[in-house]
């Protein structure tokens, strides 16, 4: 039996949400926000409630399916990891935006710290695990300065299959692919991309690539729980069917339609009604370095799914929140002078881990002085525990909202539940701000203009667009 198929420790792992320091009672009036402001919500809430339920039934959220309907896909997966543990040493993930965050963000919470110089039996036999996000061609060389090709296989993930940065890429490594191993160059290359739509499944189906594919329904920032995420993490010897399990909870203790009972339409709530006060901002400041690389995959799912100019009535809105990624305990040397004394601007949101996976006892030391003695014998764990609450604290004094989402532990059933619950809460937000939490136009404008200006045929329109911005002056350049 699965750790996850016992309901007692299933229930152990619950993740919880304490919002004392956003509540008016707490935290005082001027800042806080009142049970009141969101008993004012009523049919608001309700309204939202019932539009995630019919969003769902008509297949509006696939992603939220994910847990349940990937039996075949998961064990699919499971034997391409095993056969890639068998014949390589490095595995490539090629891929942007949330063809990447997700499985970076993964990777870095479930697998040692330092994975990939860790010696292969240490691996647990896995491959290193690289993600090629940016373009920098520095960056590119340097990746393959470290890789061998011929033990390494690159999984091209694009949802569009068309994102110049990721088809870029695919073509440098096919072309370097090609020369070394000729025909062979095929088996490594996997393609995770749109069934139907886009040029990468043209592409695989000609060529004979392993293919994955993301479900029509899941837009790329909701698709780690897909094979997007699911490979990348079987194949660095992450658990993928207790990851899922954890959406699973995580979507039972969602699917709830009263606010105060379902942590993630409580947590967008809150979030809404602090963004109406002009709470703009929203930090993720995770107590964890295994947490750090989610605040990146938060980030991006926030930003781009509640930046949005229009409502989904036409109306001019420009709402958002600008995400803001920080690390506890480095960022209180950085940030927090600003989080303490700056504008009244911005919603903090602490991740915190009850208990880490290692325990570090401080040495005992210097005795003669107390300033430094008073350290020895305590651990890490309670100094970083204690410096959590201390910056809780401050930040409760300056009336900075705050809330903690608390993981018992860190491991792949707690960390599906959180990516879940971040993924309904954000697309509750959607629904009270009454936008479209799932497309992105801002972006699309991007690709468009690069695709203008490096001849994509079709792009003429855009290309004359673009010829006619404004041209740069020089007494503006210094
Ligand atoms: O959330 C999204 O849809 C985007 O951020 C995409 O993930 C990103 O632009 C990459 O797109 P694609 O997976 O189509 O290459």
């Amino acid at each position: 039996m699965k750790r996850f198929e016992d309901r007692s420790w299933v229930q152990s792992m619950r993740i919880t949400m304490d919002f004392n320091n956003m509540m008016s009672d707490v935290i005082g009036t001027e800042q806080g926000i009142s049970r009141e402001s969101i008993d004012a919500l009523g049919s608001r809430l309700q309204e939202a409630a019932k539009a995630m339920v019919e969003k769902r039934k008509s297949g509006k959220m696939d992603w939220r399916d994910l847990p349940y309907n990937q039996k075949e896909v998961v064990a699919d997966i499971k034997r391409t990891a095993e056969e890639i543990k068998e014949r390589f040493e490095a595995f490539v993930v090629l891929g942007i935006g949330g063809s990447a965050l997700g499985p970076i963000a993964v990777q870095q919470a479930l697998n040692h710290l330092h994975y990939n110089e860790l010696p292969k039996d240490k691996r647990g036999g896995y491959p290193r695990f690289y993600v090629a996000d940016n373009i920098d061609p520095e960056r590119m060389q340097a990746l393959f300065d470290v890789l061998d090709l011929e033990k390494t296989v690159f999984n091209v993930i694009t949802k569009s299959g068309s994102t110049s940065e990721t088809m870029a890429q695919f073509l440098i490594i096919r072309d370097m692919l090609q020369s070394r191993l000729g025909e062979a160059y095929k088996d490594h290359i996997i393609a995770t991309t749109d069934a139907e739509a886009g040029n990468l499944i043209k592409i695989a189906r000609a060529e004979g690539f392993k293919t994955f594919y993301i479900p029509r329904g899941v837009g790329g920032r909701f698709s780690e729980l897909s094979p997007v995420g699911l490979l990348a993490a079987a194949v660095c010897g992450i658990d993928i069917e207790e990851l899922l399990a954890g959406a699973a909870y995580a979507d039972e203790l969602c699917s709830v339609d009263d606010v105060y009972k379902n942590p993630a339409y409580m947590a967008a709530t809150l979030q809404y009604l602090a963004m109406r006060a002009g709470k703009n901002i929203s930090v993720m400041m995770p107590y964890a370095d295994s947490l750090r690389y989610i605040a990146d995959w938060y980030a991006q799912l926030w930003a781009e799914s509640l930046g949005k100019r229009y409502d989904n009535n036409g109306n001019e809105v420009f709402v958002g929140q600008t995400p803001v990624k920080a690390l506890g305990v480095t960022d209180q040397h950085s940030q927090v002078q600003l989080y303490t004394e700056g504008p009244f601007d911005k919603v903090v949101t602490f991740l915190g881990v009850d208990k880490y996976r290692t325990t570090m006892e401080i040495s005992r030391g210097y005795e003669d002085i107390p300033a430094v003695s008073f350290l020895g014998g305590h651990t890490l764990n309670e100094l970083i525990h204690a410096e959590q609450a201390a910056t809780e604290y401050a930040l409760l004094k300056a009336k900075c909202l705050n809330r903690t989402i608390w993981l018992p532990e860190v491991n792949a059933f707690t960390i599906g539940q959180l990516l879940y619950m971040l993924e309904v809460e954000t697309a509750f937000v959607g629904e009270l701000l009454n936008i479209n939490a799932f497309d992105q136009p801002g972006v699309e404008e991007g690709k468009n203009a690069t695709y203008a200006l490096l001849g994509r045929p079709g792009y003429d329109e855009k290309r004359a667009e673009l010829a006619a911005r404004p041209a740069k002056k020089q007494e503006y350049m210094i």
